[in-house]
C-alpha cells in the first residue's frame, strides 16, 4: 500500500485544493531521494481553461525549486474518490518531459492503489530530439 507518510501528506495537500467549480480535490506528491516531499494540489479559475491539475503544479514547482529529475523517486496522485483517478493526458505529457521514464507513478484513493511508470502512462510519447 501507499507509504503512510506520503498518504498523510497527500490528504493534507488535497485540503488546500482550490476547487470551487468541480469540487474535485486532487493532490500530487513528489518524493525525493533524500526523503523530502513536495506537495501540489489542483487550482481552478473562473476562466475554466486556466484550471491547473495537481500533477502539473507540483512538477512545475520541482523545476522552480531546482530539483534535478534524477532526484525524484516517485510521484503519487491522490483523489478521495471511490474509484482511482488517473492523470489526464496533459499531465502525462508533462511527466514525460520532467520525470525519468521509469519513475513510479502511484495512483491512490487511500484504499486502492495502482502503480505505473511514466512510460506506461504515455507510451511512444511526443518528444523533440
Ligand atoms: N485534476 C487533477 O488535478 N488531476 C487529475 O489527475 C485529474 C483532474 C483536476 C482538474 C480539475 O481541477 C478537477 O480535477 C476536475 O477535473
Amino acid at each position: 500500500m501507499t507509504d503512510p507518510r506520503i498518504l498523510e501528506e497527500a490528504r493534507q495537500a488535497a485540503q488546500n485544493a482550490y476547487v470551487p467549480y468541480s469540487h474535485f480535490p486532487v493532490a500530487a506528491i513528489l518524493e525525493l531521494r533524500d526523503g523530502t516531499l513536495l506537495s501540489g494540489c489542483n487550482v481552478e479559475n473562473a476562466s475554466y481553461g486556466l484550471c491547473m491539475c495537481a500533477e502539473r503544479n507540483v512538477l512545475f514547482m520541482s523545476v522552480a525549486c531546482g530539483v534535478p529529475r534524477e532526484d525524484i523517486t516517485s510521484l503519487t496522485v491522490y483523489a478521495p474518490t471511490d474509484t482511482l483517478t488517473t492523470p489526464c493526458g496533459a499531465c502525462r505529457q508533462v511527466m514525460t518531459e520532467l520525470l525519468e521514464p521509469e519513475t513510479p507513478v502511484i495512483v491512490t484513493n487511500g484504499r486502492l492503489e495502482k502503480r505505473y511508470t511514466v512510460r506506461e502512462l504515455l507510451p511512444d510519447a511526443f518528444e523533440i530530439e
